[in-house]
């Protein structure tokens, strides 16, 4: 087996019973999806886009009391018991650094083009259907109320305050999902997320309205 069909594999296994919207089918979504922005993308390293995608929420700060190490060392775990390159393993962990959102104030700026294309796939996974979906299990395993009219959403100017919030689900969107289309660095993944970011408009459009009795 080469080193992306074990990592597969590997990763499968270990997110076999995650109920968050953090799960194996999520990491496969990205895993294929980024490797379809990249086949549109000339200059892209195939192996380390693929790479990164399968390893880049192995170890989510959001599920490891806010350490933004665990990931990029857990994934530099697994490449040395495979016998990875260094040069290779610091590609990989700097794509797992740089992938996650930090808080619509917070610019995340990639830099390499294979970074680019795993959070471009890891945002499109975001939003639209799907999107909405994982919000609401997400905000469901973290214990959050569906919505609040009372609780307006925070626009977080630093990543420690992203990582204190716990808004309403329907918050996220303002304070994330709605604007994650604006963020995509590729024309590929612009393209995908146009019908996903309709969408998502929409559902939060007849949201209010049921919640407010109008429909
Ligand atoms: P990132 O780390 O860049 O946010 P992930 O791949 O870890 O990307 O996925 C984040 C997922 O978790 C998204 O689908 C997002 O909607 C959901 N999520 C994260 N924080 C919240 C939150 N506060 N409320 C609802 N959903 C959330
Ligand atoms: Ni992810």
């Amino acid at each position: 087996m080469d080193l992306i069909a074990k990592t597969a594999a590997f990763i499968r296994e270990k997110f076999a019973s995650e109920g968050s919207g953090h799960d194996w089918a999520h990491i496969e979504r990205v895993w294929h999806m980024a490797r379809r922005l990249a086949t549109h993308t000339p200059g892209a390293d195939l192996q380390v886009t693929e790479l990164a995608a399968l390893l880049h929420d192995i170890a989510d700060w959001k599920f490891h009391g806010g350490d933004y190490e665990a990931g990029p060392a857990a994934a530099r775990a697994w490449l040395l018991s495979q016998g990875a390159a260094e040069e290779f393993i610091q590609r990989v962990e700097t794509i797992i650094r740089e992938v996650s959102f930090k808080g619509l104030g917070v610019a995340t700026p990639v830099s390499s083009i294979e970074g680019a294309l795993v959070q471009d796939a890891d945002r499109l996974d975001a939003i639209g259907a799907i999107g909405v979906a994982r919000a609401f299990a997400y905000g469901g395993h973290k214990g959050r109320l569906l919505h609040d009219p009372a609780i307006p959403p925070v626009t977080h100017a630093d990543f420690a305050s992203y990582q204190q919030n716990v808004s309403p689900t329907l918050n996220h969107f303002y304070e994330k999902l709605l604007y994650l289309h604006e963020r995509l660095h590729t024309d590929a993944a612009r393209e995908v997320a146009v019908g996903r970011q309709r969408y998502m408009e929409e559902f939060v459009a007849q949201f209010l309205a049921e919640w407010d009795g109008e429909r």
